[in-house]
């Protein structure tokens, strides 16, 4: 039987890229043999290191080898193009994009129009970049249908734990009522750091060093980031059009060191909390700091670990935890969807 094959391309060769290739590296003849399809990366996008282009598929070995050496793609024998994401979209000859450029919290772009472009030539979409489905998802989601092609965006919350396809693939007939969740590390890690008597800019610093704080914070520290969690989640589960800017958002600065203090002579921790809920017919999105008792469930989520609950109308409460994420997590989460999508085409 002739084999299949499956070619994707790329946009975006940041740390997410990097450890996906290295993954899809580690698993190919796995998805061979499990899957009948050979996965071929024909293109990547990627801005300052450059682009390339191989429709016979880029050797992920040597491309890994490249730019751990150089930070470049330039190594590499395919042709490097200074182009755009765009150009290298529509001259890749894929059918698949795997969209992991940078994250533009305020708009979603260039992210949208990655996505756009790739649907208009009839590419199917993986993407681990919220920014489309906190600003853009219903109309992104109903373009990706009238063009008959698969959109999966697993990655965008929570990395690899299923949150998405917990709710679409294993809670068939479940009607999704309000979610709640502590979704955003950086928040998370600093409230942790001055309850062990360290200052915000201490925390703030920490953070940085460990490589998940931004050099500027404040769309952490503000709020920001969970509210495009926020708006995404709500987009897709409470199929709500929300955009980050509509969540009702308050972030962290606010709290200081004798508010914490006083808070765990009480038992009792800040954490910032994520909502979204329906209230006069409307989906409303909130982020705020909460004060939650020592024995709550939510008081024991830690520095980078996340948690989100959703209320259904048939499962009642439901909660699911991510511990201490790492980069693998995330390169699974862009794996779990393609694997996902490998299925689905089966189907077809
Ligand atoms: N890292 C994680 O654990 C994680 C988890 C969940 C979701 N995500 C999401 O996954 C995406 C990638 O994350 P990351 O950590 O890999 O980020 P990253 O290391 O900053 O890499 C992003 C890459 O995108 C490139 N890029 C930006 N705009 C571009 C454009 N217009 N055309 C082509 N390339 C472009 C950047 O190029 P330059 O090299 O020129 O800057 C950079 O190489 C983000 O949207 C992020 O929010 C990441």
């Amino acid at each position: 039987m002739e084999e299949k094959q499956l070619k994707l391309c790329m946009v975006g060769f940041g740390n997410a890229a990097a450890a996906f290739c290295q993954l899809m590296h580690e698993k190919m003849t796995v998805i061979e043999k499990d899957y009948g399809v050979k996965v071929l990366l024909t293109g990547i996008a990627g801005r300052s290191k450059g682009s390339l282009l191989n429709g016979q598929g880029i050797d992920l070995a040597a491309l890994l080898q490249s730019v751990a050496g150089t930070g470049k793609l330039s190594g590499m024998p395919e042709e490097l193009l200074d182009c755009s994401a765009e150009e290298v979209i529509n001259r890749c000859n894929a059918d698949v994009l795997v969209e992991l450029s940078t994250l533009s919290i305020m708009d979603g772009q260039p992210a949208i129009r990655h996505i756009e472009t790739a649907f208009a030539r009839g590419l199917h979409v993986i993407t681990a970049n919220k920014g489309p489905i906190a600003w853009d998802f219903d109309r992104l989601n109903k373009l990706a249908e009238r063009q008959n092609r698969i959109f999966l965006f697993e990655t965008t919350v929570m990395d690899g734990a299923p949150v998405f396809n917990l709710i679409s693939e294993t809670l068939p007939g479940c009607k999704v009522l309000s979610f709640k969740g502590i979704l955003n590390s950086t928040t998370n890690f600093i409230l942790e750091e001055m309850e062990h008597g360290n200052s915000y800019q201490d925390a703030v610093k920490e953070a940085q060093r460990r490589g998940f704080a931004e050099a500027d914070p404040s769309l952490d520290v503000d709020g920001w980031d969970a509210a495009a969690k926020t708006a995404a989640i709500a987009n897709v589960v409470l199929k709500a059009r929300l955009r980050p800017t509509d969540v009702d958002r308050t972030g962290i600065s606010g709290i200081g060191i004798e508010e914490i203090k006083a808070a765990q002579e009480r038992l009792q921790k800040f954490k910032l909390l994520c909502e979204g809920y329906i209230e006069n017919n409307q989906v409303v999105g909130r982020v705020r700091p909460v004060l939650v008792a020592g024995n709550d469930i939510y008081s024991n989520i830690d520095a980078t670990s996340s948690i989100l609950t959703i209320t259904t109308d048939l499962m009642g409460e439901i909660s699911i935890i991510e511990k201490d994420p790492e980069i693998k997590q995330t390169a699974y989460g862009i794996y779990s969807d393609l694997l996902r999508l490998i299925n689905l085409l089966r189907c077809r």
